[in-house]
C-alpha cells in the first residue's frame, strides 16, 4: 500500500547544504531509535512515541495558538533541561504547527542546531516539508515572524494519512494540485492520473511527482523572490475567504476555493484553457467532498472578506498583486491591478462566482 516498497529519496539543494527526503512506510522507525536525538512532537503522536520507546519527548499542541515565540521560549527551555548541545540534534514529528514552532527553536538554539522532520499531516508532507521556511503568529497576526533553517532530513510514512480527518487530507490534496498545476502540463497530466480524493494507494508516487515539482521552484528561488511566488496561486483569494468565514473554512479548502475564484477571475476576459477546466473540476469534486460551497456565499460576511482582501502584505500601495491562471506558457502569472473599488468588486464577484459554482 501507498506506494513502492523501496524507499524512495529526493535530494534539495539550499543556501544551508543539500537535504534529503526519504519516503516508504516505516522510514521512521530508525531515527527514533538514534540515541541522544530530543524528539519534539505534535501531542496527537504521544501512544505512538511510547510504543517506540521513546523517552522525554517534549510535546506540542497542534492549535495555532500553539504557534507563538512564547511557546519557542519554552520549547528552547525543554531542550536545554534535557540537555541538548550544540552538536545534539532533533526531531519533529508533526504537522505544519509543530514544523513552524521547531524550525524556529533549532534555528534559534545555541545559533542553531541540526534538526530533521517527519511530517505527518497530507499538507506538511506534500507541501510545507521541504523549502525551509518557519512562521510564527505574532498577536493576532498570523505568520508575521519567521526566518529559513531547512532540516537536514525529513522522513516521509505516507501511512499517517490514515488517521488523519478526512477535510485534512483534502487540505493536503488542494496544495499539491496547486504545485502540480504551477510546474507544468506533464506533471498535472501526471497527478491527475495517479491521484483522486478517496484512493491513497498511490500516495507514495504522488508524493514524489509532488516534492519534485515544488523542488524546482525552492531551488531556483529559495528566498521567494521570483518563481516561488506563484505557489501563491489561490491564496489572496483563499486567506481573504478564511477572514470573511472567520476562519470556519480551512486553510487547505480556502485555497481550493481561492483557486476556483481565480479562474473566475480570468474566465470574464476569456476562454479557459483545457488545463484550466480541468483543475477546476478536478478542485470543486475535491473541495464539493467536504463543504457545502454555496452555503458559505450566503454566510460569508462579505465586509471583512473586502477588508482582508485589501490588507493582503503582497499587494503594493497603488496595486493589488493577483497570482492568476496565464493560459497558456507561462500557466501563472502575477499580474498587477491597479487599486479600485471597481478591481475590488470584481474579486468579490469571482469569489461569489466560484461559492456559487457558476460554472
Ligand atoms: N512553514 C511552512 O512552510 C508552512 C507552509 C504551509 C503551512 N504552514 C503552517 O502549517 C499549519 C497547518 O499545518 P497542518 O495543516 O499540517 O496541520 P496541523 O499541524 O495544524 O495539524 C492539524 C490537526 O491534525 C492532527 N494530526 C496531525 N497529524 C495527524 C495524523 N497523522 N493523524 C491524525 N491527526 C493528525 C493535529 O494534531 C491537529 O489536530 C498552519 O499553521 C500553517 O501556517 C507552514
Ligand atoms: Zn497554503
Amino acid at each position: 500500500m501507498y506506494g513502492t516498497s523501496d524507499p524512495i529519496r529526493i535530494a534539495i539543494s539550499s543556501a544551508a547544504g543539500t537535504y534529503s527526503v526519504v519516503i516508504g512506510a516505516g522510514v521512521l522507525t530508525e531515527p527514533l531509535a538514534v540515541d541522544g536525538t530530543v524528539v519534539i512532537a505534535d501531542r496527537y503522536f504521544a501512544p505512538y512515541l511510547t510504543h517506540h520507546g521513546v523517552t522525554e519527548p517534549i510535546y506540542l499542541v497542534a492549535d495555532e495558538r500553539s504557534k507563538t515565540l512564547s511557546t519557542v521560549d519554552s520549547v528552547l527551555e525543554e531542550m536545554r533541561s534535557r540537555g541538548l548541545r550544540r552538536d545534539g540534534h532533533v526531531l519533529a514529528v508533526g504537522g505544519g504547527i509543530v514544523q513552524d514552532v521547531v524550525t524556529m527553536a533549532a534555528q534559534l538554539y545555541m545559533r542553531g542546531v541540526s534538526w530533521s522532520l517527519a511530517p505527518t499531516t497530507l499538507m506538511s508532507m506534500a507541501d510545507s516539508c521541504i523549502g525551509g521556511k518557519s512562521s510564527i503568529n505574532v498577536g493576532s497576526v498570523k505568520n508575521l515572524a519567521g526566518g529559513f533553517y531547512p532540516p537536514s532530513e525529513i522522513f516521509i510514512d505516507p501511512s499517517f494519512v490514515e488517521t488523519l480527518p478526512q477535510v485534512d487530507q483534502v487540505c493536503g490534496l488542494l496544495e499539491a494540485v496547486k504545485i502540480a498545476f504551477c510546474r507544468s502540463e506533464a506533471t498535472f497530466d501526471e497527478y491527475l492520473g495517479m491521484q483522486n480524493a478517496s484512493d491513497f494507494t498511490n500516495l507514495a508516487t504522488t508524493l514524489k511527482l509532488v516534492l519534485e515539482a515544488k523542488k524546482w521552484f525552492i531551488e531556483i528561488d529559495e528566498f521567494d523572490q521570483a518563481e516561488r511566488r506563484v505557489l501563491n496561486f489561490g491564496h489572496t483569494f483563499g486567506h481573504a475567504l478564511e477572514a470573511g468565514t472567520s476562519f470556519r473554512v480551512p486553510h487547505g479548502v480556502a485555497v481550493g476555493i481561492g483557486i476556483l475564484a481565480a479562474i473566475a477571475f480570468v474566465e470574464i476576459s476569456r476562454e479557459l484553457s483545457d488545463s484550466e477546466e480541468r483543475l477546476r473540476s478536478y478542485v470543486s469534486s475535491v473541495v464539493s467532498s467536504v463543504t457545502d460551497m454555496p452555503e458559505i456565499a450566503q454566510t460569508c460576511d462579505w465586509e471583512l472578506f473586502r477588508g482582508a482582501f485589501e490588507s493582503d502584505k503582497k499587494h503594493r500601495a497603488d496595486q493589488y498583486l493577483l497570482v492568476l491562471p496565464a493560459g497558456g506558457d507561462p500557466r501563472i502569472e502575477v499580474r498587477a491591478v491597479v487599486r479600485s473599488e471597481d478591481s475590488r468588486q470584481r474579486v468579490v464577484d469571482a469569489m461569489r462566482a466560484a461559492l456559487e459554482m457558476r460554472y
